[in-house]
């Protein structure tokens, strides 16, 4: 993405403590399994199965996932929007190759 830094993003990431719920390279610990592990989800082509995998898309979705998704068990996440926009940056370099 651009002006985003994907090293903030983890730095983020561990932050808020999306690896309570989430397999996330990067993480040692901890590996939570309630959501997707998120080990290849560069490669995906949606966002929880119902939204397109864009970097607009995925920084909102992070951010304030019920807003996109009503009734997710994703929660909102208290994340800046320039946070946010790191966090999807990082996301997008977990891929399989
Ligand atoms: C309380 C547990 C919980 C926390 C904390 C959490 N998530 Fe999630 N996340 C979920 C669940 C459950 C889903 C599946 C949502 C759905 O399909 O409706 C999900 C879905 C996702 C998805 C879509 C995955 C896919 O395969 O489509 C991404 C990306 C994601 N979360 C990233 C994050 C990030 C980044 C954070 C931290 C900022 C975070 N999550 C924090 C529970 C959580």
């Amino acid at each position: 993405m651009p002006q985003a830094d994907p090293a903030a993003g983890l730095a983020a990431i561990r932050r808020v403590g999306c690896g309570s719920c989430h397999s996330i390279p990067g993480l040692s610990w901890p590996k939570g399994e309630l959501g997707p592990a998120l080990d290849r989800f560069g490669d995906q082509g949606m966002i929880a199965g119902r939204l397109p995998n864009r970097p607009d898309v995925l920084a909102h979705f992070v951010r304030r996932a019920p807003e996109l998704v009503p009734g997710t068990t994703m929660p909102a996440m208290p994340l800046s929007e320039k946070e946010a926009r790191d966090v999807a940056a990082y996301l997008y370099t977990l891929r399989s190759r």
